[in-house]
């Protein structure tokens, strides 16, 4: 199986003198000469510096981010052996690179032939936008409910995000999907949200019968699955972040996952795009579109040291919040004015929240004063208009299509000078707005004890009681997740 980087640029192979370089003409004896097999004139240089990051940058680090030993440990190892600073030319192409063995980690954990690390989720988006080549005025279906991000990348390839809603599962509603695809749609972008995943199963249909491409967002969903496949690896390409930020990693980060051959290298030459992986860099193309203008999106070897424990720790995160989750849900009983948000995959969700919905918006203020008052945090955007970057209405520079750069791009279409028929306007999803509005959620921490567990529910069933009627059929909150 082929995984990144697919070839390991051969430092020494490269370098190697050319023994046909021998100098003619001059008076001196020849055979002295090193390249013609004499005595080196320096065999090593005493004043060898010390790389260039050091102790003093990691203790930095340390203390900014609040490393676990385990991860001061590898950080310090890196340090100390590799200098990471200036160190050997393209370290990241060779398997002493934490990069690299990162990439290899995470393809062997998600099931995965090709995983490029990258920057940042931002950056694996792009990369990924530009893989599936969406080009200027071309439509990509992105939920209302998501961080700026999926959208914003669209727009930076030239694409234009066409937002739709998002069912009770606060992911991407697969009937309204459909409505929104027009002749000029490429791609769907769906986003497993708060550790909440898509019903995948309608995404990829509705994307094979209409041939989109689809790229997830699982920024918010490491390592999660749907029907026992890991997301990030149905659609076509797949973009993580991995910033301290997430669940799983440290510092900034992001991965592109994907089991097409073809995608992965247009990803890789645009992250990558000084072609550094390649067994012969300077090489003219390959194969048809092989080289291409891109950026540097390369993940930093010191993130990469980080994100290579950060991964191996996953699993065992995401089996005490699932569990923890399950807990909490068995314990609570089923009402007749609180609807739990819907769990396409209960046993490959994140587990790492917990929602519901309340019957209107006040009645979803109240509550969530009610039960955070009880000793546990709730939230609830209920009626107020605070702005927030993961509502599409809110969302600005796309909403107002506001361009980087005096040309317009990429709203204006170049060749009619007029802009592309695409609208947007505060109440086009008004499903979601609606469900935001009502919608009261929690976060479950993955150290709660069976114990504490018991008193999430036994709180949140204290405050239905008082407030709420109890559904006569009987039941609780993981029955209606399907188990
Ligand atoms: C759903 C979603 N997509 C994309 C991103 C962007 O990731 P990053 O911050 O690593 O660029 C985020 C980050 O918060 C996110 O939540």
């Amino acid at each position: 199986m082929l995984r990144f980087p697919s070839m390991i640029y051969n430092i020494e192979e490269t370098y190697a003198p050319d023994p046909g370089a021998v100098i003619k003409g001059s008076k001196m004896d020849k055979s002295k000469l090193a390249i013609n097999g004499g005595a080196k004139s320096i065999e090593a240089f005493e004043g060898t510096g010390q790389p260039k990051i050091n102790n003093e940058e990691f203790l930095e680090m340390a203390s900014v981010w609040g490393y676990s030993q385990e991860i001061i440990d590898k950080i310090k190892e890196a340090i100390e052996k590799d200098d990471l600073g200036g160190g050997p030319s393209l370290v990241a192409y060779t398997p002493a690179s934490r990069m690299y063995q990162l990439a290899e980690r995470a393809a062997e954990l998600f099931d995965v032939k090709y995983v490029i690390p990258v920057t940042s989720g931002t950056a694996a988006l792009h990369s990924a936008y530009i893989a599936a080549n969406i080009c200027q005025g071309d439509e990509v279906i992105v939920p209302g409910f998501t961080f700026m991000a999926t959208a914003m990348a669209v727009v930076v390839v030239g694409g234009l995000p066409v937002w739709c809603e998002v069912d009770e599962s606060m992911t991407i509603d697969p009937a309204d999907l459909e409505k929104r695809i027009t002749p000029r749609t490429k791609a769907i972008a769906p986003v497993h949200m708060n550790g909440y995943v898509c019903d995948m199963d309608a995404v990829m249909d509705i994307a094979k019968r209409h041939t989109l491409k689809v790229i997830e967002d699982c920024a918010q969903s490491c390592g999660d699955s749907f029907h026992g496949q890991r997301v990030g690896t149905i659609g076509d390409l797949g973009c993580f972040s991995i910033s301290s930020y997430k669940t799983t990693g440290g510092s900034e980060g992001g991965l592109i996952m994907t089991n097409d051959e073809k995608l992965y290298y247009r990803a890789l030459q645009w992250a990558e795009a000084g072609g550094l992986w390649r067994p012969d860099r300077y090489a003219l193309s390959r194969w048809e579109d092989e080289l291409f203008c891109g950026v540097n999106y390369r993940m930093p070897e010191l993130s990469a040291a980080v994100n290579l424990v950060q991964l191996g720790k996953m699993d065992a995160q995401l089996d005490r919040w699932r569990t923890n989750k399950k807990r909490i849900l068995a314990g609570l009983p089923v009402y007749k004015e609180i609807k739990p948000q819907a769990i396409h995959d209960i046993d490959g969700e994140h587990g790492n929240s917990l929602g519901f919905f309340a019957e209107t918006a006040e009645e979803a203020e109240r509550l969530a004063s009610i039960l955070s008052a009880e000793g546990i945090g709730f939230n609830t955007k209920g009626r107020s208009d605070g702005r927030d970057w993961h509502i599409y209405k809110y969302m600005s520079p796309i909403m107002n299509k506001l361009p980087a750069t005096s040309d317009g791009y990429p709203w204006i279409d170049p060749k009619t000078g007029k802009e592309f028929p695409v609208e947007y306007s505060p109440d086009m999803c008004p499903r979601t707005l609606e469900l935001m509005s009502r919608r009261v959620n929690t976060g479950i921490d993955q150290w709660w004890t069976e114990n504490d567990c018991k008193q999430v529910a036994a709180a949140m069933t204290k405050v239905f009681d008082v407030l709420c009627t109890r559904d006569a059929k009987g039941g609780n909150w993981l029955e209606l997740a399907g188990q």
